[in-house]
């Protein structure tokens, strides 16, 4: 991965390097003097340029996108990739030498890639999927909407329109990473993570033409930056492993680390610069306060976005009981006061109590450290909305496949 840096961002051709001038004056100028200081010693890499991710995208990845556009192929490249789904399918015959060649290496697990301890990940990810899957769906859904980049690329973006099929779409990667068999040859992870680097690269492409996306931002900056991406990955595991450090789920050092390696290896394949990816939990909880801080807050976007998160979330677990008021709660517990109010998320007098009290006495009953009686009952409502929301996802998953978007969101 090429280094793309603010320099050439500006000076580059067509939209970018329009966008990249409107850079220059804006607030992002600020930023750039404030510098990036987390040391690529502590990635899996162990060194590097140190360049603020800030200012670097996937350049490889990004000049094909733009090529198969420009020669009109993208409806005929998801076609063809539409039944690609094993991690050891060949590539189907047909797909343009270039897109062909850049995948083939795309969908090579980095040489790092310990097997030990990817199977020791399968394993954790079984026994403890009920936390991880909360943290991951819902918890790191909720923060995204939080992270004004994000909130507004998806937004603006085709998927922005229909957010029941996009988060549908993100749950088939979310079970990719999750599953027994994620990195093996009959498991979907690979797939998943090379088709979402693609999609990506075409969101970089497509973005910067949308009016609305321009009139929206205020950096007007190229979206999905390796910062852009750090900050989300570190919804994802990272912020798991603080909640369950939070919560006191049991759990050995072998596990944390196998735990933070299939993450390790799904960055890489979703084209984070190895010299970004933290190599331990300490280089990542230090990463993490560096770029979330940097990176979130509230936008009318998000507010919108996370309304309409929530609505789902109690839509679809109504049948078993679950009110829209609990949904709230359960997001403004999971992501904490300052989030929620930044997201617009409803205060609920009473489950706003409730869930602080009984969530870890569920926990601690999970992991076998207190009696039954201990649970008070309102604590198998909220496990109850959990199973149902986790099973449904998994359904709604198998409904769809992601593909590379044809246009941004029209209105
Ligand atoms: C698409 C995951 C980072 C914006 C997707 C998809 C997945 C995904 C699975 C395909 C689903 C779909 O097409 O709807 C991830 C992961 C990330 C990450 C795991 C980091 C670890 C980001 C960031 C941004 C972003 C940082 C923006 C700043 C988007 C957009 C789409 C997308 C706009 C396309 C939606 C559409 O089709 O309209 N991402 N993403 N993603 N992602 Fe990401």
């Amino acid at each position: 991965m090429v280094e793309m840096s603010r320099r050439r961002a500006l000076i580059s051709g067509g939209a970018l390097g329009a966008l990249g001038a409107l850079v220059a004056a804006s607030p992002a100028q600020a930023r750039s003097l404030i510098g990036w200081n987390w040391s690529p010693s502590g990635s899996v890499a162990g060194y590097g340029a140190g360049a603020d991710p800030h200012w670097v995208w996937d350049a490889e990845a990004d000049r094909l996108l733009a090529s198969l556009y420009e020669r009109g192929l993208i409806p005929q490249v998801n076609d063809l990739l539409w039944n690609w789904e094993r991690n050891d399918q060949p590539l189907p015959d047909g797909l343009p030498a270039d897109l062909r060649d850049f995948m083939e290496q795309a969908r090579q697990l980095p040489s790092w890639a310990d097997p030990e301890k990817l199977a020791l990940a399968e394993e954790f990810n079984k026994s403890r999927g009920l936390y991880l899957n909360l943290c991951n769906g819902p918890g790191g859904g909720i923060l995204a909407t939080a992270i004004p980049r994000e909130a507004q690329s998806v937004y603006y973006s085709a998927g922005g329109a229909d957010m029941e099929d996009r988060v549908a779409k993100t749950s088939l990667f979310g079970f990719a990473v999750g599953a027994l068999n994620a990195y093996r040859p009959e498991g979907t992870c690979v797939v998943e993570c090379v088709k979402t680097r693609l999609v990506h690269a075409a969101v970089r492409h497509l973005l910067p033409q949308s009016p609305h996306w321009q009139e929206a931002t205020e950096e007007k900056e190229i979206p999905i930056s390796q910062e852009d991406m750090l900050v989300t990955w570190h919804t994802l595991p990272t912020f798991a492993m603080r909640k369950m450090r939070e919560w006191e789920v049991p759990m050995t050092d072998d596990e944390a680390e196998a735990y933070l390696h299939v993450w390790q290896v799904t960055a890489h394949v979703l084209g984070i610069a190895d010299e970004y990816i933290p190599a331990t939990w300490d280089a990542a909880f230090a990463q993490s306060d560096e770029v979330l801080a940097r990176n979130m807050g509230p936008t009318p976007e998000g507010v919108k976005l996370t309304d309409v998160l929530l609505g789902q979330l109690a839509e679809q677990t109504s049948p078993a009981g679950i009110s829209r008021p609990l949904c709230n709660a359960l997001a403004r517990y999971l992501v904490g006061e300052q989030v929620a109010e930044w997201d617009g998320i409803q205060q609920e007098p009473v489950w706003d109590k409730v869930i602080p009290e009984v969530w870890p006495l569920l926990v601690k009953f999970r992991e076998g450290l207190v009696p039954l009686p201990a649970v008070p009952e309102v604590a198998w409502t909220i496990d109850e909305a959990l199973r149902q929301y986790i099973l449904l996802y998994l359904t709604k998953g198998q409904e769809t496949k992601i593909v590379i978007p044809t246009h941004n969101r029209p209105e």
